[in-house]
């Protein structure tokens, strides 16, 4: 006897008593069937109620063919699963009919024994297909969930550069006027107070620039191309001591340092992790800063960036990417504790890893992995 009593099956035959015999044995090995002669009879039952899982159906028959049969009941149901049944030793029928999405076929005449397999490994191909359908479902209501997430990511976004800006830059202007319309009149006091909410104004902006910055981050396309890190680090490098000539930087930067990813997403991630080089390496009178690549035991090359700054207790490490998340205080380096995050997700959209080792005044490194240069 079958194990699953509930499987339907729709048997369609146009020789009466070989259907009935087909009916009673298949019910008997406890499926629950329902016959038809004709394909027409048969189409009716399932556009009315299609509550069967398959159809096992003639090919030779008057009016409908097996053939247009299987199309149309696919039609109503496509996760059905057909299995055909061909006479007179027609194989060519047969791949006709697996051609237009049968699993099967039961060449005629044919003992109940050979049936039987062949009917429950269509069912099972049936399980599988609605398993899938239902995998896909909650694929696609997931989709929509994400599609609405990033939807309210982006309306979120919006709201905090305009919303927050205006009223941000609203205050910078009073106080402005302030300082102004007062004059001779404002004392040491009160310009330090003015400084102060200047500080703070300069402050929230770059805390808004860099939500902004790791807002757009998770939603940015990818546009993929080959990329020369090492050229990359030169630019961002020339920059930095640009800015601040006087600094005794030793860097040392790799020649050659390439991959396949988004320039601009790379350039990013790239600018975050040797700006933290330069500004947590910023107290010594001479400063080393490196970016290299090195070979690891079970895995790709990863590449890093080295510095010989302030460090951190490994402690703590597992914070070092959560957004707003800071090891140093303001007072000893500035940062408003975005960028690790934002590194983060640029490396994993590009299917990396990133990680750091460091100590207490014994510098820190972060290591990352990226696509090799070759990729497509
Ligand atoms: N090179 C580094 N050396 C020491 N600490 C670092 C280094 N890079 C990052 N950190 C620690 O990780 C924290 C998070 O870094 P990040 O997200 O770039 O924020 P920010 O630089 O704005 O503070 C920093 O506040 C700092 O404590
Ligand atoms: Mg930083």
């Amino acid at each position: 006897m079958n194990s699953s009593p509930s499987q339907h099956i729709l048997i369609v035959d146009d020789e009466a008593p070989h259907l009935k015999a087909l009916c009673d044995t298949l019910t008997a090995h406890g499926y629950a069937t329902t016959g038809f002669t004709s394909a027409r009879a048969a189409l009716a039952a399932l556009r009315k109620k299609p509550c069967f899982d398959l159809l096992l159906t003639d090919l030779m028959m008057p009016e409908v063919d097996g053939i247009t049969l299987l199309r149309s009941a696919l039609e109503i149901d496509p996760l059905l699963v057909a299995v055909v049944m061909t006479g007179h030793g027609s194989i060519d029928t047969a791949v006709a009919a697996m051609k237009q999405g049968a699993v099967d076929y039961i060449a005629k005449p044919f003992r109940m024994s050979t049936v039987l397999p062949v009917i429950s490994r269509a069912l099972a191909t049936r399980r599988l297909r609605q398993e899938n359908e239902k995998l896909q479902q909650s694929l696609r209501a997931r989709t929509i969930e994400l599609e609405a997430a990033n939807k309210e990511l982006e309306t979120f976004s919006y709201s905090v550069s305009h919303d927050l800006r205006a009223p941000l830059r609203a205050v910078g202007g009073y106080v402005q006027l302030l300082i102004e319309g007062l004059g001779d009149r404002l004392d040491d006091e009160s310009r330090v107070c003015a400084d102060h909410v200047n500080v703070s104004l300069a402050r929230m902006n770059t805390l808004i620039d860099d939500l902004l910055r790791l807002a757009r981050t998770t939603r940015a396309e990818m546009n993929c191309a080959p990329v020369d890190l090492s050229a990359m680090a030169h630019d961002i490098v020339q920059k930095l001591q640009g800015e601040q000539p006087s600094r005794a930087v030793d860097w040392i930067i790799a020649p050659g340092l390439a991959t396949h990813g988004d320039p601009g997403l790379l350039q990013v991630a790239l600018s975050n992790l040797l700006t933290n080089a330069w500004k947590y390496s910023s107290r010594l009178a001479q400063s080393r800063i490196e970016f290299g690549q090195q070979s690891q035991a079970d895995a790709p090359p990863a590449f890093f960036v080295r510095d010989n700054g302030a460090g951190f207790d490994m402690k703590y490490a597992h914070r070092l990417f959560g957004p707003f998340q800071r090891l140093h205080s303001e007072r000893e380096f500035p940062g408003t504790g975005v960028g690790l995050a934002t590194v983060q997700r640029i490396i994993h959209k590009h299917g990396g890893r990133i990680w750091a080792q460091a100590a207490p005044d014994q510098g820190a490194t972060f290591f990352f992995t990226l696509p090799p240069a070759e990729s497509p």
